[in-house]
């Protein structure tokens, strides 16, 4: 296996293991298991991806997540973010998905706002647009490493609260649907996730992050946008151009992302699986005291 870096200071490119071969041999699991705790974002180029694949694939790193409530793709394995309708028309400007697409392109980390969180995602491009739409990573270790040293302190026995309702409402008011609003209430976490293969630790805060334990909000959500633009500044991201038969695999423990746009009049269709974190993948640490509010 040959792991080129890509990103600065982390993301590399897989080559000469594929992803069927994680899915069916040990040895090739636990090298690319290692490439992923160490490198944050992995790339393979030119897979046969398939639905069945993909699956297999993600397995082996842990439970799978179903996707949500009012989703493309609820109760099933896949997350389905498209322009494309089922008969094969695009969506129009203002359409539910356009929106979604919209609020994708805030900065954030996956199901920050579930129980439990995500360890990990695999995104699939099935048909990748031909301008735009790419994918931009940034390390939330590195962000961690790089705050001062009091701020560290201060955030490092600080808990968050994430509301998925809380980044859909930065696009549109009533993106978030009731339904969705009453099946995923805010969560608290630590703010700081600890890898425990070799104890780097990563700051953890989202789009989705709507105040923090203890803070009055108005200044928790400044201190949190001042937070994510310090970590997404353009030396430290990772832009991933889209080539058809890629998949993109990231930590949502140590890093953040977002998607880029792309003309409406060209098709984009792209599949995720999501890996659940378990206490074995440092969640143990993240959940609130027992005496927060
Ligand atoms: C995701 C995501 C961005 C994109 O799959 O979780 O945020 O570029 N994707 O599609
Ligand atoms: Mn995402």
């Amino acid at each position: 296996m040959e792991v080129l870096p890509l990103g600065p200071g982390f993301a590399a490119e897989i080559r000469g293991v594929s992803m069927s071969e994680v899915a069916t041999r040990d040895d090739a699991y636990r090298a690319v298991r290692a490439a992923f705790e160490e490198h944050s974002v992995l790339v393979f180029r030119d897979q046969p991806v398939s639905d069945d694949l993909q699956v297999a694939y993600s397995r082996r790193f842990g439970p799978l997540e179903i996707a949500k409530a009012a989703s493309r793709g609820e109760g099933t394995p896949f997350s389905i973010l498209t322009n494309v309708e089922a008969d094969g028309s695009l969506v129009p400007q203002g359409h539910k998905e356009e929106l979604r697409a919209r609020a994708n392109q805030l900065w954030h980390t996956d199901s920050c706002f579930k129980i439990p969180p995500a360890l990990a995602s695999v995104l699939s491009g099935r048909t990748v647009a031909a301008t735009g739409g790419e994918t931009e990573f940034t390390s939330m270790r590195l962000a961690w490493e790089r705050l001062p040293a009091d701020l560290r302190r201060r955030l490092d026995n600080a808990y968050a609260w994430h509301d998925y309702a809380h980044s859909r409402g930065k696009i549109a008011t009533h993106l978030a649907s009731e339904r969705e609003r009453s099946t995923m209430p805010a969560v608290c976490w630590r703010m700081r996730w600890r890898n425990p293969v070799n104890g780097r630790d990563a700051l953890y805060i989202a789009s989705h992050t709507c105040r923090i334990e203890g803070m009055d909000t108005t200044e928790a959500l400044q201190l949190i946008d001042e937070l994510t633009a310090l970590a997404t500044r353009p030396e430290h991201v990772y832009q991933h151009r889209w080539r058809n038969g890629d998949v993109v695999m990231w930590d949502n423990r140590a890093t953040l992302h977002r998607g880029r746009p792309w003309p409406l009049n060209e098709p984009r269709y792209m599949i995720r699986t999501t890996i659940s974190a378990t206490d074995a993948d440092g969640l143990a640490s993240m959940w609130p005291q027992r005496n927060a509010a």
